[in-house]
């Protein structure tokens, strides 16, 4: 299943030593390339137009070696990152933020009370179910917070399993992932009470904005 899967030693190993190469690797063979050494360096252009939106709680949803938890904890937001990894949570630890060894699915802190959800480096593939993880982020989320995610670069509505795969024979467990682009993911989104805010492009990634659709009042 997922949570064990990325926490198989192939996706470890590369975050022990901050280098690829490594890739998500589907049945059929096509490889998706992941970017291990961008994800343990200082953010980039990319990742700060997403930091310049964040409120000031956020909780970065499968945080990796946690860049985006140090930038935005040093620039004081009280900030949490979750991964299922344990060399991940290690690895965001050392950089000087917080983080947590749990999966999005389990019962988090302060749930309810999050200003800004963070879903960066295709992590709207988390579980493979992306109406699952956006109807759960509705619970996380504050009724005035919002979801910042990352969308695939192309225009893509893709449901697979993959397995980590570090190109030199070293593979993981299958699991479920996704991959949406940016009408995809607005499609969504819409359909698991959440609106666009704002959508914008950085350095060739995409990224949209999400907020809580308001909730309609029942009748009596
Ligand atoms: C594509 S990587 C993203 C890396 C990360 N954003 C970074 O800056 O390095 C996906 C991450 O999500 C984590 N993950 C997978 N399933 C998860 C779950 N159910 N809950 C929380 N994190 C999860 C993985 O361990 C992995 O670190």
């Amino acid at each position: 299943m997922t949570t064990t899967a990325w926490r198989a030693d192939p996706y470890a190993d590369a975050l022990r030593t901050g280098r690829g190469p490594l890739f998500l690797r589907r049945d059929d063979g096509w490889l998706l390339p992941l970017e291990v050494e961008r994800w343990c360096e200082e953010p980039d252009s990319a990742d700060r137009s997403v930091l310049a939106r964040c409120g000031h709680r956020v909780l970065d949803i499968g945080c990796g070696p946690g860049r985006l938890v140090a930038a935005l904890t040093s620039d004081g937001r009280r900030t949490l990152g979750i991964d299922v990894n344990p060399e991940a949570v290690s690895r965001t630890e050392r950089t000087g933020g917080a983080a947590l060894c749990r999966s999005v699915f389990e019962e988090l802190p302060e749930e309810g009370r999050w200003d800004t959800a963070l879903l960066i480096d295709g992590n709207i593939g988390i579980g493979g179910d992306p109406a699952r993880l956006l109807r759960r982020l509705r619970r996380i989320v504050s009724r005035t917070g919002r979801v910042l995610a990352e969308c695939a670069p192309v225009d893509v509505d893709e449901r697979c399993e993959v397995r980590v795969d570090d190109g030199r024979g070293g593979r993981g467990e299958p699991f479920p992932w996704a991959r949406m682009g940016v009408r995809a993911l607005s499609d969504q989104a819409a359909a698991t009470g959440w609106s666009v805010s704002d959508g914008w492009t950085a350095a060739g990634r995409s990224f949209l904005s999400l907020v809580p659709q308001p909730s309609v009042p029942t009748r009596r």
